[in-house]
């Protein structure tokens, strides 16, 4: 790995803010590595816009009420969560540290964060839940190609104590991330989808190879209702945009939506994902919580999600980021920075409980 920065091994003051670890992890990847963790689908026009999205709302603040007693802790599912930060699922975090998704589990319980592991994980799920030190994690699933393998793990999950169930409805094929396929990346030898390890793969099918074979293993409504019958761990769907899938997500029993376009990940101009959020919100008309991810890199941009719709919010590259720069170090660190920016948009736009957000925070 030569050229490339040895990992921090303590914070300097150049890192101030949860994006500030970008630059630090770019200087510590090979560019296989950086191609699969930063970049989007397509010309990355989703992935800019979940960004200048956020960057185009404005806070209206309301002065002169004091902020003693205020609190950044919410509910969400049965869950009382210390502040509404959680971390987004992340495949193959061993791409950017030995300890992969353990050491970013470690992490998340040391400042309380609520984390969504992976199915793709490149450590084991049970290796992952035994970090969590009584702080809650909740479990993505993608469906496997036959109901007994998805069903394993489901089980798995249940057993190690995961509180939730996330199942990702938005990439039941592979985006096309020009990025990666410019610089050529594959998975290095060693880093491998853990939970799924020694399983044969699906007999290659017939037909259109994107319609017929690619999705041929796709999720459906179907298979929602199915799941839904298979467990009592809350189900929540990530990567809906369209009010009416939200309004469906209900009707099926969904307990709580993810607001997102997967990081910009799967199909470029899809609209960003804090621009559907209202619609979403008005959709559902607090039937179930609706989550957010996409873009959030700042305290301000939680409490924007949280102004229009969301009950919490997910952040993904940064804390891949944090992990490439510093370990479960950085992670800890680039979480603390944003929960301490989120109680300082609070105190100075006189927000004292995030459970009684007004609609007009957002100017
Ligand atoms: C992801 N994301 C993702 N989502 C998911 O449901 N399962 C997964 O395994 C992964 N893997 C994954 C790997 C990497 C490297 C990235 C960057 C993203 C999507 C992720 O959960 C989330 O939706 C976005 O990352 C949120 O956008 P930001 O915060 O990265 O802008
Ligand atoms: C990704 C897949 C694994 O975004 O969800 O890389």
């Amino acid at each position: 790995m030569t050229g490339l920065l040895p990992p921090l091994e303590r914070i300097p003051r150049e890192i101030a803010c949860l994006a500030d670890y970008e630059p630090q992890a770019r200087a510590r990847l090979g560019d296989q590595a950086w191609s699969y963790l930063a970049g989007g689908a397509g010309d990355g026009l989703t992935q800019a816009a979940n960004r200048s999205a956020f960057d185009a709302l404005r806070l209206w603040p309301r002065l002169l009420r004091g902020s003693a007693g205020a609190t950044t802790r919410i509910s969400l599912l049965g869950l009382d969560l210390a502040h509404p930060v959680i971390v987004a699922p992340l495949a193959y975090q061993r791409l950017f540290h030995p300890e992969g998704e353990a050491a970013i589990a470690m992490a998340a319980s040391a400042v309380e964060a609520l984390m969504v592991a992976s199915t793709l994980s490149s450590v084991p799920l049970e290796a992952i839940a035994a970090q969590a030190e009584g702080v809650p994690q909740w479990f993505q699933l993608y469906l496997q190609p036959d109901r007994g393998l998805t069903l394993d793990l489901v089980r798995r999950a249940e057993a190690a104590g995961f509180a939730g169930l996330v199942l990702t409805v938005d990439a039941p094929i592979n985006g096309l991330r020009n990025h990666e396929q410019r610089a050529g990346f594959a998975l290095p030898p060693g880093v491998v989808a853990a939970n799924l390890a020694g399983r044969a793969p699906p007999p290659r099918g017939e037909g259109h190879p994107v319609f017929d074979v690619a999705m041929a293993h796709a999720p459906l409504w179907s298979d929602v209702a199915w799941l839904l019958g298979q467990t009592s761990l809350p189900l929540i769907l990530k990567g809906i945009l369209h009010p009416e899938d939200a309004r469906e997500a209900v009707a099926q029993g969904a307990k709580a939506i993810i607001v997102s376009n997967h990081g910009g990940r799967t199909l470029d101009t899809l609209p960003p994902s804090i621009a559907a959020l209202p619609r979403c919100a008005e959709a559902v008309a607090g039937e179930i919580p609706l989550l957010l991810d996409g873009g959030v890199r700042r305290g301000t941009d939680v409490l924007k999600a949280l102004a229009l719709g969301a009950r919490a919010v997910l952040v993904g590259r940064p804390i891949a980021q944090a992990l490439a720069a510093a370990g479960p170090l950085g992670v800890a660190h680039g979480l603390k920075l944003l929960v301490e920016e989120l109680c300082v948009a609070m105190a100075l736009t006189g927000i004292r409980d995030l459970r009684e957000i007004p609609r007009d925070l957002v100017y």
